[in-house]
């Protein structure tokens, strides 16, 4: 059986554990296919040209446990706005999306450009209020260092570059169902998203 779920949208809009929950409650793969990005622009603060970064991405560079920092979400947004960085990353997800039980890639172009044949699409975002208070309060609230309005300047900063480019830029495809979840619970929001890809299996 092979079945793809495509889910997209900007940073902190809830897409990460919607995927999970998708991943988990069907028994599909999981792709965040932000690591790749990240993975790319980790290796290019370490000094690589990002092409070559990105046309000798494994597996295992996804697996790496200091994806995760600022620093290195900066430096992937200014490489996934490289197009040939992008299409050197293509088949890689192409390939995932193929997996034999079904797959769930998330990221800002798989309805749009990577899987634009995907049998359930969701479209998941929030203002970006909402979006710079769940990741202030990630990185540690005032104890982290940072303020609130810094984390909204970077959120802000990262939608327009995400959206702006003329590359895959970050937008809803036209059949995307679109969840926002700015006031929804977890909980709601993968019940919504849940509903969503079960319509979509009962399509012919
Ligand atoms: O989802 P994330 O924060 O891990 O993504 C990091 C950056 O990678 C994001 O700013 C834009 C880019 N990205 C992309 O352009 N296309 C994707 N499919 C996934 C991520």
């Amino acid at each position: 059986m092979r079945f793809t779920v495509a889910i997209d949208g900007p940073a902190a809009a809830g897409k990460g554990t919607i995927s999970r929950a998708i991943a988990a409650r069907f028994g599909f793969q999981h792709l965040d296919t932000g690591l790749l990005y990240r993975a790319v622009g980790r290796r290019v603060l370490d000094g690589a040209p990002a092409l070559i970064a990105a046309s000798t991405l494994r597996h295992r560079d996804i697996a790496r446990d200091d994806l995760r920092t600022q620093a290195v979400a900066e430096a992937a947004s200014q490489v996934a706005a490289i197009p040939e960085v992008r299409a050197a990353l293509v088949e890689f997800q192409r390939d995932f999306a193929r997996a034999e039980g079904g797959a769930v890639l998330d990221g800002r172009d798989i309805g749009t450009v990577i899987c634009p044949g995907a049998d359930a699409k969701l479209f998941v975002t929030a203002s970006a209020e909402v979006r710079a208070r769940r990741r202030f309060d990630e990185l540690g609230g005032e104890a982290s260092g940072t303020d609130y309005e810094t984390v909204l300047a970077e959120v802000r900063a990262r939608d327009a570059r995400d959206m702006g480019r003329a590359d895959a830029p970050l937008v809803a495809a036209e059949d995307a169902v679109v969840i926002d979840t700015s006031d929804l619970s977890i909980e709601a929001a993968v019940e919504r998203a849940v509903e969503a890809v079960l319509a979509a299996s009962a399509q012919p």
